[in-house]
């Protein structure tokens, strides 16, 4: 009697009692078949999940709909796979720090890219930021593939995974984004039912995608054009043999509206102008500030522009604005663009014309049209003169090739 009620107290009080993440699984019926799934590898998963030097970790655990949804996609079911494709999957699905649902309301308009478990695996050829791993525990805690959390009302759009049921705009939901440009939704658990030894865990509709190579990455998020460009160059190999990079990837739309230069212009000025929009680091959105530069692999300076109005955060590379952020790939990311981008001199002296300007609220023109290809073709007169006739601008040394 006095026990009960010192459990009923516990529980009133928010305490929760110590339990393996079996336990807690279990008691979670829309994870039942990941429950049986554990069972089935017991020893597996209990020297996984019972390692102690690892806590304190969040599981994102995959739903019945995931399994079901991995099933229909890959003519193989979750429980057939093998230990090594497991092995990486469990690592992907666990964030290397105790998220609770309060970290996950909380992202904002901005999101937080989070590191993983997967470190060393063919997914994973990056090295972490300061930045990064001064927010997860160090640079070794933070070593692994990242995910990137971005809150209900964001998910953007074209999903590999596009599941069902949650994208409410209930705040305890979110979207995971892991490779291949796949987003799957998040439900988070308070700390009742989501708190397990180690940390937490939440459920995803969706198994998360494994980054790979920026070739298959931009291939499956349908960039044509950009992939047309590439091939041209010959730069695949160099582009996804390096560490650390951010490509900032034109819409087919934006390639169409600068008059298609991907198959216009030569392969020299087109080599220079995709060096141009690679940056040779990992620029994930959440640690972008406003009047942030880079410099490009083409030596160009690209400068961010950040605005947030209205509950949204608007990221413009010059004068083109990313809309489809954080595609991940095994060496970093993508980011999409509604328009090729005008080198920052051209913009400052084309102040008066069409063309964007990141130094004051970008012009209409550019980005408040609902529609990114139409706001694209309004800038694509200059977009087009910027890319055909300054060859200057897209000429490039060898050695810079040669960083790639
Ligand atoms: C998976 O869950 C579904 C319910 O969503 C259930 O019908 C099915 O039997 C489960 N499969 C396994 C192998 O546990
Ligand atoms: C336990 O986790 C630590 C830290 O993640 C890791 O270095 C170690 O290899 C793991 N041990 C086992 C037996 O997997
Ligand atoms: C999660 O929230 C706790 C406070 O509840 C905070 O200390 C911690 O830094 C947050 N973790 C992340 C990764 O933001
Ligand atoms: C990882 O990047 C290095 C260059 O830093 C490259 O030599 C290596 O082949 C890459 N590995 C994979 C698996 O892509
Ligand atoms: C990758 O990027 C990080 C941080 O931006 C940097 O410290 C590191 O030297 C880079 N690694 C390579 C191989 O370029
Ligand atoms: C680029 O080359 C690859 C491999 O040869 C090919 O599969 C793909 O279709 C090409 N892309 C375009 C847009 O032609
Ligand atoms: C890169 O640009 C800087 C000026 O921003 C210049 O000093 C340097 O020589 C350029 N490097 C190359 C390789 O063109
Ligand atoms: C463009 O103009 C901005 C201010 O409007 C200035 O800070 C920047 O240096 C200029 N860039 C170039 C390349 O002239
Ligand atoms: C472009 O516009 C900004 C303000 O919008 C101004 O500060 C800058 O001087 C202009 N640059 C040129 C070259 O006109
Ligand atoms: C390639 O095009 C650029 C500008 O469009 C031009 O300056 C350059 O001479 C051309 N190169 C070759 C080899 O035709």
């Amino acid at each position: 009697m006095m026990l009960r009620h010192l459990l009923l107290l516990g529980t009133a009080l928010g305490v929760t009692y110590a339990q393996t993440l079996l336990e807690a699984l279990s008691k979670v019926p829309e994870l039942s078949n990941f429950t049986t799934f554990y069972q089935n590898n017991e020893a597996f998963a209990a020297a996984y999940f019972g390692n102690e030097s690892s806590y304190p970790i969040t599981f994102l655990a995959p739903s019945n709909d995931a399994f079901t949804t991995y099933h229909a996609q890959h003519q193989v079911s979750l429980f057939d796979v093998g230990p090594d494709v497991l092995l990486q999957l469990l690592q992907y699905h666990t964030l290397v720090s105790n998220m609770n649902q309060d970290n996950f309301t909380s992202v904002g308009t901005k999101g937080i890219t989070a590191p993983t478990m997967l470190k060393d695996s063919p997914a994973n050829n990056r090295t972490t930021g300061a930045s990064l791993g001064a927010k997860f525990g160090g640079a070794e805690r933070a070593r692994g593939q990242v995910v990137f959390i971005q809150s209900a009302g964001q998910a953007s759009s074209p999903t590999r995974f596009k599941l069902m049921s949650r994208q409410s705009s209930d705040p305890q939901n979110a979207g995971i984004r892991s490779g291949l440009a796949s987003t799957v939704n998040l439900q988070t658990l308070d700390a009742n039912q989501g708190t397990w030894d180690g940390g937490s865990f939440h459920i995803v509709d969706g198994l998360l995608t494994l980054p790979t190579t920026c070739a298959r990455t931009i291939r499956s998020a349908g960039l044509a054009s950009l992939d047309n460009a590439f091939n041209r160059t010959r730069l695949w190999s160099a582009l996804d043999g390096s560490k650390n990079v951010t490509c900032l990837g034109p819409s087919n739309a934006a390639f169409q509206a600068a008059g298609n230069p991907d198959t216009v212009l030569n392969a020299t000025a087109l080599t220079g102008a995709l060096l141009y929009h690679t940056l040779p680091e990992v620029a994930y959105s959440d640690f972008l500030v406003d009047g942030q530069v880079f410099k490009s692999l083409q030596n160009g300076t690209v400068r961010v522009r950040v605005e947030e109005s209205e509950g949204e955060r608007t990221i413009w590379f010059n004068n083109a604005k990313v809309i489809n952020a954080n595609v991940l790939t095994h060496n970093g990311l993508v980011h999409v663009l509604d328009a090729i981008m005008v080198p920052l001199e051209q913009l400052n002296s084309t102040n008066t014309t069409a063309s964007g300007t990141p130094s004051s609220r970008p012009s209409s023109t550019v980005t408040n049209t609902a529609s990114p290809t139409a706001a694209s073709s309004n800038a694509a007169a200059p977009l087009a003169k910027a890319l055909r006739f300054d060859g200057a601008l897209w000429t490039f040394g060898a050695s810079l090739l040669a960083l790639l």
